[in-house]
């Protein structure tokens, strides 16, 4: 039997491996050409779930169905050579129990080509992991902030502060145990995941939590400045392409009205060339 031959990505277990070394550079992609441009630097492209608000226009994440994970993974797959690719599991399409979790997961692995998958929770989720790494589904978790259990928590408030920082600490000890191969920190204070980092044996990464995790996470319009909705402390906007699209926009809306716009070399005669 003859299988395709894989792109030379990278695997769940290199991205394990890195515990301790470099930074890992992760962001999030949900199109062919971000995922090609996110490739070139990233270890990890998470196809997030954060899609349905910043591509979708939805109000939170918990509206998001695994076909459009689905969808946006394909597209996704397409644009990657090197990095890891990670699927989130949509709100509603894991936590009823492990055997739940591992139909999804294998279609969402199976139809996407994603290296991985990411589910939100901590010590709950424990025998989930643990039932989806025994069938050979990679999991990356995510602990602190889960927003898609905004309805439970109440918003979108840092999480771990003071007492409540050993659940924190419970929560990625037990998903570290149970075989994830790395955990997403969210929003939590800095020595919490400085703390959590020294004590597991798997790759943390911080989105809103210490520089001092061994990788970090961004939304990439966030970082991009395309999604300007809202702007969470921990985003740093390193361009701001909303207001240079809004600029592109302007200034060709202008050229229409005045009929500067087509000139001369966007349009064809009888002897120019044919393309
Ligand atoms: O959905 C997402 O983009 C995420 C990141 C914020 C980690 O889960």
């Amino acid at each position: 039997m003859s299988h395709p031959a894989p792109r030379k990505a990278l695997t769940a277990a290199d991205i394990r491996s890195r515990k301790g070394g470099a930074p890992l550079v992760c962001l999030t992609a949900y199109t062919t050409p971000i995922a090609q441009i996110a490739d070139a630097e990233c270890d990890v492209v998470l196809v997030g779930d954060s899609v349905g608000m910043v591509l979708h226009g939805l109000p939170s994440t918990l509206q998001v169905t695994l076909e459009m994970m689905i969808l946006h993974g394909k597209a996704v797959a397409r644009g990657l050579q090197r990095a890891l690719m990670v699927v989130d599991m949509p709100f509603g399409s894991y936590e009823e129990s492990p055997e739940q979790a591992l139909r999804n997961a294998a279609r969402l692995m199976a139809e996407t080509g994603a290296g991985a998958v990411k589910l939100e929770g901590g010590r709950h989720m424990e025998a989930t992991i643990r039932f989806l790494v025994a069938r050979g589904i990679p999991v990356m978790a995510h602990i602190g902030l889960t927003p898609q259990s905004v309805n439970v928590i109440g918003g979108y408030s840092v999480q771990g502060k003071g007492a409540d920082a050993a659940r924190i600490r419970d929560d990625a000890s037990a998903v570290a145990e149970a075989g994830a191969f790395s955990v997403v920190i969210e929003k939590v204070p800095a020595a919490l995941a400085d703390a959590i980092t020294a004590e597991v044996a798997i790759p943390t990464i911080g989105i809103g939590a210490s520089a001092g995790c061994d990788g970090q996470i961004l939304v990439i319009d966030d970082m991009l400045g395309l999604f300007d909705a809202f702007k969470p402390k921990f985003v740093k906007r390193y361009a701001h392409l909303a207001a240079d699209a809004g600029e592109a926009v302007r200034a060709y809306a202008e050229e229409v009205r005045a009929r500067a716009f087509p000139a001369p070399e966007h349009v064809f005669t009888d002897e120019g060339d044919a393309s």
